[in-house]
């Protein structure tokens, strides 16, 4: 088994429907062939606090107020970050989340208008100051969104209903967090086919596992 000794945290984040759910399967299949110890978990979700607030936020009629909404998102995450992530980080695991707390400054900052300074603080405080190790961004253009939802034929939750000028909005959001080019942030296009996706992705994160494989051997 290899064992990372302070564990290490993937974030996946991109619009609805750009195939981060596939790509975090992918992902932490290949992982677990190549003998990490992996955890797959999502935001909102992952403990069964957690779950009661995406189901709460998922299938509300309307969307609450932008505040409220947010202030529901960083509670989960805060119970999600304590109970799941922190523990299984202790343990050497590789933690794959599905959406972290990015979503937020670019849903409710840049999407809903919530003051991003303060989403910024809250963030930090629900993540104890952990930050990801790596980030996925699966890139797709607004336009693509409801058809990609719709594909899915499944009902459509309370964002998935959106309007096009929201997810617009979030778009330019998450393409200004992740316009600067960094080693621990990895850009991919939603229309390349999942298996190419996945092969970028572990590309990505072999390159910085291993990297921190060797630090913590020579230490
Ligand atoms: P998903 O997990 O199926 O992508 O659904 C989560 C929905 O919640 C998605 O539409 C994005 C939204 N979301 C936010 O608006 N803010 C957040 O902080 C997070 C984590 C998700």
């Amino acid at each position: 088994m290899n064992r990372l000794p302070d564990g290490f945290l993937v974030a996946i984040e991109g619009l609805d429907g750009a195939g981060k759910t596939t790509l975090a399967q992918a992902l932490v299949e290949r992982l677990e062939k190549e003998g990490f110890l992996v955890l797959l978990t999502r935001q909102p979700g992952g403990t069964s606090f957690g779950e009661k607030i995406r189901r709460l936020l998922h299938d509300a009629e309307k969307r609450p107020v932008p505040l409220a909404e947010y202030l529901l998102f960083a509670a989960d995450r805060a119970e999600h970050m304590e109970t799941t992530v922190l523990p299984a980080l202790r343990e050497g695991k590789i933690v794959i989340s599905d959406r972290m707390s990015d979503s937020s400054l670019a849903y409710q900052g840049y999407g809903s208008g919530v003051d991003k300074d303060f989403i910024g603080l809250v963030n930090a405080k629900a993540l104890q100051g952990r930050k990801a190790d790596l980030t996925i961004y699966v890139r797709l253009a607004p336009e693509a969104v409801q058809t990609r939802i719709g594909a899915r034929g499944k009902e459509k939750t309370s964002f998935e209903r959106e309007h096009g000028l929201f997810f617009a909005r979030v778009a330019e959001g998450f393409d200004m967090l992740y316009r600067e080019p960094r080693s621990n942030l990895c850009v991919l296009d939603a229309m390349l086919a999942p298996t190419v996706l996945a092969e970028q992705a572990y590309a990505a994160l072999d390159a910085l596992l291993h990297k921190q494989l060797h630090e913590s051997r020579d230490r």
